[in-house]
């Protein structure tokens, strides 16, 4: 009896792990992922070495093995001094689409009102100095979250782990009132002398204010960073993989692409009619009974032709506060559709919880505070290269 009782424990623990093992192999089967090769194979990045090259694959005739091998990426030259005429042909545009609108006074006065609040902080010459950048990241934040700043200059956002492709790293802020304030805005211009990534209009800084701040940030792009490839804006709440982003979807070994812009798409979505919500739209400001397609504002991703489009027709799109939805609106007066991303789990505006293997395979996350940022980062990096071997194994 006793042996005969043990004996079945022993099947019931066998059978346990049996299937614990079949739960695993299931989890890791249902990883958000590309089809193809591990994506880290495709391209030797390391983070927080002292740079990187960009890669592009041959393969060996004899022994069938690819191999890869630094290579060149053309970059256009920029004028040293174009940021100055630049400034000025931006300016006409504005003169030219403002002075024009006299029967559509109210309406422009409503418009984003977008770049005539004058730099308090500024970087006009961040770009020019790097030529034309790959990749420009715009970063809304607010003036007390030095710390989310930091964490971001250490982990997604740190520019020197792409030196070999030049990536540019810019905070947009706009101002603080009062007593507060005026500390902040110490703080704040000690971090910009210090960190040269910083740039704060004179407007202020609130949650309605956010569209005014976008586009603070593709006048930027447009004036002083003009042939930039692409630009991400994302939050400083945010955690992004970089380098999945480069290299897995915008490709630096491709030409650059025109009027693209992705993210998480958002279709045939209304607006909320409900007065209690943060996403209130008023029916007066939009009176339409759907959005255009739009990207959620907590990671998108556009060319950098875009910027100046979506800059100037936000001159003649009436002022909404939903920064996502006006873009959305801009490009659908374009007439650009924003391009799903090849999978749907690449941009998430909730936030996934952490595992090395899901992370390595997304391009957003939402919801960290900068300890957590910090904590899972180091952990991707260290582990990135291993977490999902044995399904990839399995596949090939
Ligand atoms: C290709 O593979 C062969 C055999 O492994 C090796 O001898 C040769 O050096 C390789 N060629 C290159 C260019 O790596
Ligand atoms: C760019 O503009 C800034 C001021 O707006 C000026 O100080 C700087 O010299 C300009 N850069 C070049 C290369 O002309
Ligand atoms: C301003 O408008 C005029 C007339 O519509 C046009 O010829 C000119 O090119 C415009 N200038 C700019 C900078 O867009
Ligand atoms: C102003 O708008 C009218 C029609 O809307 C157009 O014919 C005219 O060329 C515009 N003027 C400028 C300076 O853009
Ligand atoms: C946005 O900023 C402007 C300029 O500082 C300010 O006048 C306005 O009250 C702000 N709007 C909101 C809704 O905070």
């Amino acid at each position: 009896m006793q042996w005969r009782r043990r004996h079945c424990c022993a099947h019931i623990v066998k059978a346990l792990s049996v299937l614990g093992v079949l739960v695993f192999l299931v989890h890791q089967v249902w990883q958000p992922r590309l089809t193809g090769m591990p994506w880290w194979k495709g391209h030797p990045v390391v983070f927080g070495g002292d740079g990187l090259q960009i890669s592009k694959p041959t393969v060996n005739s004899s022994s069938k093995d690819v191999i890869w091998k630094s290579v060149i990426v053309p970059q256009e030259t920029v004028k040293t001094d174009s940021n100055v005429s630049r400034e000025n042909e931006i300016d006409l545009i504005e003169k030219n689409t403002t002075s024009n609108s006299s029967q559509n006074a109210e309406r422009n006065a409503r418009s984003a009102g977008n770049g005539f609040f004058p730099y308090i902080i500024n970087e006009p010459d961040k770009c020019a100095k790097l030529n034309s950048p790959f990749l420009v990241l715009l970063v809304t934040t607010e003036a007390r979250k030095v710390e989310a700043r930091n964490a971001i200059r250490e982990t997604w956002g740190r520019q020197s782990a792409f030196q070999g492709l030049r990536v540019i790293r810019l905070f947009l802020l706009g101002k603080t009132e009062g007593e507060l304030g005026l500390i902040q805005q110490k703080t704040l211009a000690t971090e910009s002398q210090r960190h040269h990534d910083i740039i704060q209009q004179d407007f202020m800084d609130t949650y309605k204010n956010l569209t005014i701040k976008t586009m603070m940030g593709m006048k930027w792009v447009a004036t002083f960073c003009p042939r930039a490839s692409y630009v991400m804006k994302t939050d400083s709440d945010m955690f992004v993989n970089t380098e999945y982003l480069i290299y897995k979807l915008l490709r630096p070994d491709l030409t650059p692409k025109k009027n693209f812009f992705t993210g998480n798409n958002m279709r045939n979505f209304s607006p909320n009619r409900n007065q209690d919500s943060k996403w209130y739209m008023p029916r007066d400001l939009y009176p339409n009974p759907r959005y255009p397609p739009f990207c959620s504002g907590t990671g998108y991703v556009f060319s950098g032709d875009l910027a100046m489009k979506i800059y100037q027709v936000s001159l003649t799109v009436p002022y909404l506060h939903l920064e996502d939805v006006y873009v959305g609106v801009c490009l659908a007066k374009l007439q650009i559709e924003p391009t799903p991303p090849p999978n749907e789990f690449l941009f998430n505006h909730w936030r996934v919880s952490y595992s090395s293997c899901r992370y390595s395979h997304l391009i957003t996350s939402h919801g960290f505070n900068p300890n957590e940022l910090l904590k899972y980062w180091h952990h991707l990096q260290n582990n990135k290269h291993k977490a999902c071997l044995y399904l990839y194994n399995k596949k090939a």
